[in-house]
């Protein structure tokens, strides 16, 4: 066989991907995952959106690498702070050609800590020297961010504002501003990636980072977690200048993303009931993730610290005394599939971050209290065991 490149094998490997087959196993409930419930998908929106494609020939023709027109026009209305926007296979696409983009073997990236899976092989593909930022409940920790941004040529800085992936955490106002100002005053632009935005349960939304931004910024939106994630549609918007060369990689990447979904994708969203869907998915989440907080309290309260997310997917949980990977191979030996927090680190650190990542929107109440009472069972085996 011929070898892979280097930067395939230097790429950090998908955890979730590695156990798939032992997942798939019956009567494993997994919390490792990130999957929105399919029951909830917008069935009936979907169908009309379908149908409404049978009159359309012209729809399954070659179309613009920049997206489908409408599509643009409606994503731009809905958030009028950008000049531009590109339609893109999912926003792991936006992500992936920025970093074709902009990013040369050795150039510098910041992340949040713990971060994105997929971003932080996304920059190890690109090849980039991925370097992290301390984070805090409400955002980065400023005093650690003004050091690495002062001490290092850093070329952008990507991070996940609202209800992070893996932590959950929203950055207060205070924090966006002052990152916005330091990101200015060491001319570092932010790549912000925002899945999880519209996923708000309660309190109010809070300005995005880059409408703070004096400099560059790049705003990535998906419609994987309050649409489909099947369809494949996402974007990027920013100044014109800085997505010129997002549409010139796209073409030489896919030509353009499939006409048929972005036209089903802005039927749906454009649809009289849509707002109807989102309200009813948003509060049908939020008592999972009330079963999840209230099965943690009961069952895990000696084994586990967590903060309660005000949206988003994922709770993250520190261990008081456990090893995340012990207790994450454990936990599928008793069937139940967690994620080790060290996974959410570039794959150089040496950081053992004792912590796991749980998700809320896959199973329903009943599973998610069983599968909080099979892994303090695990904890309580395995200090017992010493
Ligand atoms: C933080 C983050 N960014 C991007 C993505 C990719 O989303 P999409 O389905 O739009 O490609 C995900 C998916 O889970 C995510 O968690």
């Amino acid at each position: 066989m011929i070898e892979p490149s280097n930067r395939v094998k230097h790429t950090k490997e998908s955890y979730i991907r590695n156990i798939l087959k032992v997942i798939q196993q019956p009567g494993m409930l997994s919390l490792a995952g990130g999957l929105p419930d399919a029951h909830r998908f917008p069935q009936s929106i979907l169908a009309q959106a379908a149908a409404e494609l049978a009159n359309q020939p012209t729809i399954y023709q070659y179309g613009a690498s920049e997206g489908l027109t409408e599509l643009r026009e409606f994503i731009l209305a809905s958030k009028p702070f950008a000049e531009e926007v590109i339609i893109t296979s999912g926003s792991q696409q936006a992500l992936d050609l920025i970093a074709r983009c902009y990013l040369n073997p050795g150039d510098q990236v910041l992340c949040e800590t713990p971060s994105y899976l997929g971003a932080l092989q996304i920059f190890d593909l690109a090849e980039a020297e991925t370097l992290t930022v301390d984070s805090e409940k409400d955002g980065p920790n400023l005093a650690h961010l003004e050091q690495v941004l002062a001490a290092n040529n850093v070329k952008f800085f990507y991070a996940v504002p609202d209800f992070q992936n893996p932590s959950g955490r929203c950055w207060s106002l205070g924090k966006r501003q002052a990152v916005a100002d330091l990101l200015a005053k060491y001319k570092v632009a932010f790549v912000e990636d925002a899945p999880y935005r519209e996923l708000r349960y309660e309190g109010e939304p809070l300005t995005t980072v880059t409408e703070l931004c004096k400099g560059d910024a790049f705003y990535l939106g998906s419609f994987s977690k309050i649409a489909t994630p099947g369809m494949r549609v996402g974007y990027a918007m920013a100044s014109k200048p800085l997505l010129a060369p997002l549409i010139k990689v796209k073409q030489a990447s896919d030509l353009h993303s499939a006409l048929p979904m972005q036209k089903m994708l802005l039927s749906t969203i454009s649809h009289p009931d849509f707002g109807l869907h989102l309200e009813q998915l948003k509060s049908h989440y939020c008592s999972r993730r009330d079963a999840l907080v209230s099965a943690l309290q009961k069952h895990l309260s000696d084994y586990v610290d967590f903060a309660v997310p005000q949206g988003g997917m994922f709770v993250w949980c520190r261990l008081k005394q456990h090893q995340a990977q012990h207790i994450a191979t454990a936990a599928l030996k008793a069937k139940v599939a967690i994620v080790p927090g060290d996974e959410f680190w570039p794959a150089r650190s040496t950081v053992n971050d004792q912590a796991i990542r749980l998700n809320f929107t896959a199973l329903d109440s009943k599973d998610l209290e069983q599968a909080v009472i099979r892994l303090a069972t695990v904890m309580q085996q395995s200090q017992a065991s010493g």
